[in-house]
Order: C-alpha cells, then structure tokens, then sequence
C-alpha cells in the first residue's frame, strides 16, 4: 500500500515525499463515555491510513485521495468547510493556523485501508495523519496530545461532529500490544498489555450499515448527557460532567430527568464503571469478565443510550451464541459500523463464517471480517 501512494504522488507531483502511517483504532470498553469526561480502553490498529506528502512553495495544497481517485485543492488564505472528506484535512489546517502557526503549502497523496463508517475512526487517521507530517515538515514541535487535541477541534468545526478526544488520542498514542485506559478529564493515561493475543483474537465484523446518522444523532446524546448534568446540579451541587456521577445517585432523581435523559445518564454512569471493572480483569487475565461487560456494554448502548441498530444487534447476538467469544459489543458511535468481539484464536474461521452465513441469512449481504491486531500510534515511517 505505501509502494502504491508513493509511486503515485511521484507520478503526480515529480518529487520525493515524506510517508506517513496512521492507525484506526478500536475500543475495548467505555462507549460515549469520552465527552463525558469518563474512561476509555482504545487501541490503534494495524488498519491505517497513509499519506505520501511534501510542501510545495505556495499557498495552496493538493489532495489526491487514491481511495476514490478524486483530487481536491483548497488555498491556505481561505479556509472554510466544505464538502466531504476534504474538511477533515481542511480542519487541520485551519485549527493549525488558529494557534498561531504558519502554515505553508503541501501536495500529498492519501489513502488507506480503514473502512470509512465502519466506527474504526478513518477520520481520526485522517486528521492525525496529517498533524504528524505537518508538525514533521514545518517543525512545529507539537506534543502528541496537543496533536490529538488539533484532531478533534477540526472535527467539531469542519465536518461538525462534536466528538470526545478519545480517537484522535489513540490514533496518536497508540503502542504495539497495549490497550490505553484514558482518563478524559484530567487525559491522563496508562498502557495496559493486552497479553491475550495469542490466545485470543479482536475480530471486528462490518454490520456494512454506513453510519449516515451518526453526526446528528451523536450531537443530540452529547447535548441530551449535559441536560443531565444541568437538572442534576440542583441536586449534586457542583458537578461538571456524568464522571461525577455514579449510577445508584442518578437513579436517586429518576422522576427528575425526562425519560430519555435519565436513560442516557444511566447509561454513561454505568459505563464508566464498566471501564474501571474491565481495567481489574484485565490485569488478572480474566478476560471472560471482561467479555460479560462488553456484553452489558452493548445492552446499555442498544436499550438505554439507542446507538446500535437491528444489524448490530443482530451481531452482538450472534458472538453470544458461540463458546468461542468472550464477548462483543457494537463499538465507536453506533448506527452502523462494527462490532467488536474477542475469539479464540483457533476457532477464529469457524466463528467468521458462522457469522458471514447466518447475516447473510438474515440481511441479505455478507458482512466484512477483520482480524486486527494492536499497533503503533500515527507516525512517521
Ligand atoms: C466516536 C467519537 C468518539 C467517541 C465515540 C463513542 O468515535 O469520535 O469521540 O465519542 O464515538 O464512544
């Protein structure tokens, strides 16, 4: 894949460029916990995206993007959002320009092997990506946190999502082997190994349902978790963020949330628990633990949070029926993508086409199967 991007920025641009590989991630456990300054247990993967990138002595920047062979340029005097993928470069580059740094022009040619919608997070590949070439290429001296900060301020202001840190931080921090127990308040972090991986597979299967409604849905939860947290500050006086709550206090003033809040609050208390639990198995090795709380952590996502979808659920159940998953659950911001389920490792092509059949069964397509495995955050290669 990297020979393939390389040979087409020389074709295109007749110079030699920098390579730059950035990750997807997955997600062990703590789902929508992240803007609610909670926990996560994320990992980058060996899915990435690559940029072949250099300046060019002007102002303006070229994107080729191989994954749709379509080339878009936008000029550094005038940034603002536009249509599809661009934006997640564009914002970038503005957010970049908004701390003070001069930015200057670049060709570079993109591409990759992250399914987009797939809840693997290519947009965070995308914007971390090009944070690391640019830091590299102008020497802006960025820390990797700041980085993934960047990361997620362009998604809120060009495509509009206003998504937690949690991708960009694992895009970006992300280390061969290691699940990272985040905390998204103070970002203070803590690599845990996942000793598993002989044993046991993360294998993400593709419900192929592209989550359209992601970005309007997932505003509407964050906004409905701070009505939460308003309405509950009469009671918890001086709380931030469901991270000051625990489950059994916002049970305590049900009849004061509207239904939906009070689901969604639930939810999210419950999950940051999860996260804590799941930290404690895993360092025992008791990893069927944590497969029973990936499975609750679907149920309060579907029931109570209402991200998943028929697909998903359907998934989730059918890792259920089988001896040989730990657990799965839907994984990333729901409505579509995949689910996440740990498998023993020699029974991994009996559960992929077990589930390819039985979907295909039901839904009428074949779902993608991805055997993944933990790497290196976004970096230069
Ligand atoms: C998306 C967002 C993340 C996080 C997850 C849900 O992937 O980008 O910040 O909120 O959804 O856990």
């Amino acid at each position: 894949m990297i020979a393939q991007v390389k040979d087409k920025f020389h074709q295109l641009f007749e110079k030699d460029p920098v390579i730059v590989t950035s990750p997807g991630r997955i997600n062990l456990i703590g789902e929508h916990t992240d803007y609610n300054e909670g926990f996560v247990l994320p990992a980058a993967i060996d899915k990435k995206i690559i940029y072949a990138i250099a300046l060019n002595g002007t102002d303006t920047c070229n994107v080729y993007a191989l994954f749709n062979n379509e080339q878009r340029s936008f000029s550094l005097k005038d940034i603002k959002p536009g249509e599809g993928w661009i934006n997640y470069l564009m914002g970038v580059v503005y957010q970049l320009q908004q701390r003070g740094f001069e930015m200057k022009g670049f060709d570079c040619v993109v591409s990759g092997d992250i399914p987009i919608g797939a809840g693997m997070s290519s947009s965070a590949a995308v914007e971390g990506g090009l944070v690391v070439a640019l830091d590299h290429l102008l020497g802006l001296g960025l820390g990797r946190m700041e980085m993934a900060r960047i990361g997620q301020l362009a998604e809120h202001t060009f495509p509009g999502v206003k998504c937690g840190i949690m991708d960009q931080f694992a895009n970006l921090h992300g280390r061969k082997d290691q699940v990272m127990l985040l905390d998204c308040r103070s970002l203070e972090f803590q690599y845990f190994p996942f000793e598993f991986s002989a044993a046991y597979k993360i294998v993400l299967c593709n419900s192929m349902v592209h989550h359209s409604l992601a970005s309007s849905e997932y505003n509407v939860r964050r906004a409905q978790c701070e009505e939460g947290v308003e309405v509950l500050r009469a009671y918890y006086p001086g709380i931030r963020s469901l991270r000051d709550l625990n489950a059994e206090q916002v049970e305590q003033y049900k009849d004061k949330l509207s239904p939906k809040v009070y689901d969604r609050c639930l939810f999210v208390t419950q999950e940051n628990e999860r996260v804590g639990k799941a930290c404690a198995h895993l360092q025992k090795n008791e990893l069927d633990e944590v497969g029973r709380l990936m499975y609750a952590s679907h149920e309060g996502l579907s029931r109570l949070y209402e991200v998943s979808c028929p697909e998903l659920d359907f998934l989730a159940g059918l890792a259920r029926e089988r001896p040989e998953v730990a657990g799965a659950r839907m994984m990333g911001g729901g409505f579509g993508g995949c689910t996440i389920n740990l498998v023993e490792a020699d029974k991994v092509d009996e559960f992929i086409s077990f589930i390819q059949s039985r979907y295909n069964e039901k839904f009428g397509k074949v779902p993608e199967v991805y055997v993944t495995s933990i790497e290196d955050g976004a970096k230069i290669n």
